[in-house]
This record gives structure tokens, C-alpha cells and sequence, in this order.
């Protein structure tokens, strides 16, 4: 007999900024328990699937998450009682019908998210496999490359850069373990640099070092001479990926780099910087360089950039495959940013990676500047693939639980995992 939901519960808990999120807890008449937590984005796009907050001042700023929680015992959870948790496209269906608007706005994407993670997880469990090989078959075993955050700036930090990420990726890594050390070697590196320059150490949202540096440039500056610091081979062994996240300093006029004193630039004048960065740094990707309406922006920086660099979609797509066909369409990136709170279900999620490798995109699995101990995407991560995954910095916890969770796997699939830079 197949195990079946029995209960559906939610507790509100803290993410790793002090912000509320949901916590879903689900149980099989098996007895079987899954749990999941929902992450929340500080730079979000425009069009994202909605995170339900319950807007009560007198409650940590308005931002509880009481109405969500409601919403998965009160609603959703008598909705899918009796249910099979492997049926995840009926179960998430059955949640997106009963919410009924576009944006998931009446349940809210972290109601239905923690819901659709814990019937994943469930399932996995009853069919006694780890989540990434329930989730991607027998052949999963590709671990992903990071993208490491070594400096924040943007809506993370409070200091003076525009942009928001400067990661390193470990590409000419053997395996993830050496991945691994590559970033954490490097970004002990460059806090030693950063401090002899006399600036400070303290770390920004995602665990990135947030120095009020000169300029932009200098963030990359700092990361090519850490790498080098290391005994590694910038551009062969690490190299360099980008999220100025623009749409944060986009505005009618322009993209306004005021955190740097870098004045207002046009979306063309963007791009030529950019394409100056490559051909001075081992630039690997640059995600969301432009800002989320500038779709003639991206066309034309995708031209110039993209048979060299990985161009990446985050707030221009929201992990939504409306957005995404329009930029297979329109040629605006070669890749997209993968987060499964954008769109709301793990079903949908899926659909989006589809749409980008039917189309020859590659993606990118990625958590959110708001985090908490769940490792799903990990998991998730080597279920699909790509071989790209973006989660933060060496160093808080709720980002080294997923880097924590990849060397599980790794060791797990023992020799059958792979490392393959897609660059
Ligand atoms: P966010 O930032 O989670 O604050 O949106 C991450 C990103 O822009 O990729
Ligand atoms: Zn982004």
C-alpha cells in the first residue's frame, strides 16, 4: 500500500536575516515525517510568485508569516489529506488551483513552496532514496559548480558598492571536495587582503565580505589577486561570476551607480563596461547586468557578451516560464537563474529547467539572500544537472549547509559523481 498524507503542519521560524518564514512539517500514515523551510529574496524581482506577509505592524515589522501558516494547515492541508506525496504535479496543482490568482497572492508562494518541498522530501523518503536521486533518476550524479559570493555590495550590504555579488567559481577543480577548498582557501585569502588594506572584514547578507572599496572594479581586483594569493591559476583553476543584480539601481533615466559614485550610465554604456571587465578579468558569468524591463537592453548585451561569457536571467525571468520563453524568443540571455520561491512549486520549477534545456540554455540552481538551514537545493541542484549552483559564501551556516550537503553527496555516489566545469 502506498504511504499516504496524513497531516500537513507549518511553524513560523526565523531565516538567517531575523525575518519570519514558513517551516512545513508533513506526515504520512506511515509515519513518516519531512520538514522543509521557504527562503526569502531581498532583490527581488518585480513579477516574482508572492511571499504572503501578514503586514501586522505591531508583529516584527509586518513581516509575519501567520496568514501562510494558516493557510497550509487550515486550507491547503485538508486539500491534500489522503493524497499520494509522490504525485507531485497533482499535488501541486490541487495548490494552485486553490489559490486561483497568477502570483499565488490568496495562499502565497511560501505556503505552496513548503508544501510542494515537503511532499518531495516525503516521497523520497518512502521510496527510500536521497533526494536528489528520487528527484533525478538513477543518473544524477553530477555535482554542481559553485558560485561562491566572496564580496556583497548592492541591497546586501551596506557599503559602497553598486554591485551586489562578486563570486568565485571553482571550475578547474578535479571534484566538488577540491571545489570547495579552492573557494574556502580563497576567501580566507582575500579577508587577509581586505584587512592589510585596513578595511573591514565584516560580511555582508550572503556571507561575502562587504569592504567599502573604492570602486566596482576593485571588487574584481581583490578576487584575481586572492586566487593568485593561493597558489591557484585565476581564469583556469577559479574564475570570476557577477551579479550587479541592476535592477536595484535602475531607473527611468538610467542606471544610476550611486553606492560607488559612478554616476548614471545608459543600458549601452553597461555593457561596454562589462565587456571591459572581461577582457581584463577571468569573467565566467554575469547575471542580471541589466535591469528586469530593459528586454532591448539584453538582446544587445547578450549579442556583444554572450558567445564569450554565460549571460544569466534572475529578475528578468522570476524562475517563470512566460518570462523565459520571451527571452529564448527575443535571444536576451543564455542562461537563467533557477529559484524555486520565484515561481512557487517544485512542479513549476521543473518546467522552467525544461523550457531552458529544450531551448540549450544552461542554469543555474539558487537559493536566496534570506536562508535557513534547509539543504533542498542541494539536492536538487545535482537532481537536475546543470552543473551550476549558486549559494553563497564560505562562511554562516544556512549557505555551508547546502556546500555541507554537496559533500555528502559526492561521497555518497562515491565513483560514479562527477565535476565537469560547463565553461
Ligand atoms: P535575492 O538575491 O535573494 O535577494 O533576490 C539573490 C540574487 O539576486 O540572485
Ligand atoms: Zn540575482
Amino acid at each position: 500500500m502506498k504511504a499516504r498524507i496524513a497531516a500537513i503542519d507549518a511553524l513560523e521560524i526565523l531565516d538567517s536575516r531575523g525575518n519570519p518564514t514558513v517551516r512545513v512539517t508533513m506526515t504520512l500514515d506511515d509515519g513518516t515525517v519531512a520538514q522543509s523551510s521557504v527562503p526569502s529574496g531581498a532583490s527581488t524581482g518585480e513579477y516574482e510568485a508572492l511571499e504572503l506577509r501578514d503586514g501586522d505592524k505591531k508583529r516584527y515589522g509586518g513581516k509575519g508569516v501567520l496568514k501562510a501558516v494558516a493557510n497550509v494547515v487550515k486550507t491547503i492541508a485538508p486539500a491534500l489529506r489522503g493524497l499520494d506525496p509522490s504525485q507531485q504535479g497533482q499535488i501541486d496543482r490541487i495548490m494552485i488551483e486553490l489559490d486561483g490568482t497568477q502570483d499565488k497572492s490568496k495562499l502565497g508562494a511560501n505556503a505552496i513552496l513548503g508544501v510542494s518541498m515537503a511532499a518531495a522530501r516525503a516521497a523520497a523518503q518512502v521510496a527510500g532514496l536521497p533526494l536528489y536521486a528520487y528527484l533525478g533518476g538513477a543518473g544524477a550524479c553530477r555535482l554542481p559548480v559553485p558560485m561562491m559570493n566572496v564580496i556583497n555590495g548592492g541591497t546586501h550590504a551596506d557599503n559602497s558598492l553598486d554591485f551586489q555579488e562578486f563570486m568565485v567559481m571553482p571550475h578547474g577543480a578535479s571534484c566538488f571536495r577540491e571545489a570547495l577548498r579552492y573557494g574556502a582557501e580563497t576567501f580566507h585569502a582575500l579577508k587577509g587582503i581586505i584587512h592589510k588594506r585596513g578595511l573591514s572584514t565584516a560580511v555582508g547578507d550572503e556571507g561575502g565580505f562587504a569592504p567599502n572599496l573604492p570602486n566596482n572594479d576593485a571588487g574584481c581586483e581583490l578576487i584575481v589577486e586572492a586566487i593568485k594569493a593561493v597558489g591557484l591559476v585565476p581564469g583556469k583553476d577559479v574564475g570570476i561570476a557577477l551579479d550587479p543584480a541592476a535592477s536595484a539601481f535602475a531607473t527611468k533615466d538610467g542606471y544610476n551607480l550611486a553606492k560607488s559614485g559612478g554616476g548614471m550610465k545608459t543600458s549601452a554604456e553597461m555593457t561596454a563596461l562589462y565587456k571591459r571587465w572581461i577582457e581584463t578579468y577571468p569573467i565566467l558569468s554575469i547575471e542580471d547586468g541589466l535591469g528586469e524591463h530593459d528586454w532591448a537592453g539584453f538582446a544587445a548585451h547578450t549579442a556583444a557578451l554572450g558567445a564569450k561569457t554565460q549571460i544569466v536571467g534572475d529578475d528578468l525571468y522570476v524562475t517563470n516560464t512566460r518570462f523565459i520563453a520571451r527571452g529564448i524568443a527575443e535571444h536576451s540571455t543564455n542562461a537563467v537563474l533557477i529559484k524555486l520561491n520565484q515561481i512557487g512549486s517544485v512542479t513549476e520549477t521543473i518546467e522552467a529547467i525544461e523550457m531552458c534545456r529544450k531551448a540549450g540554455w544552461r542554469f543555474v540552481v539558487s537559493h536566496r539572500s534570506g536562508e535557513t538551514e534547509d539543504s533542498f537545493i542541494a539536492d536538487f541542484a545535482v537532481a537536475m544537472g546543470g552543473g551550476q549552483i549558486k549559494t553563497g559564501s564560505l562562511c554562516r551556516s544556512e549557505r555551508i549547509a547546502k556546500y555541507n550537503r554537496l559533500l555528502e553527496i559526492e561521497k555518497e555516489l562515491g565513483a560514479a559523481a562527477v565535476y565537469s566545469s560547463p565553461f
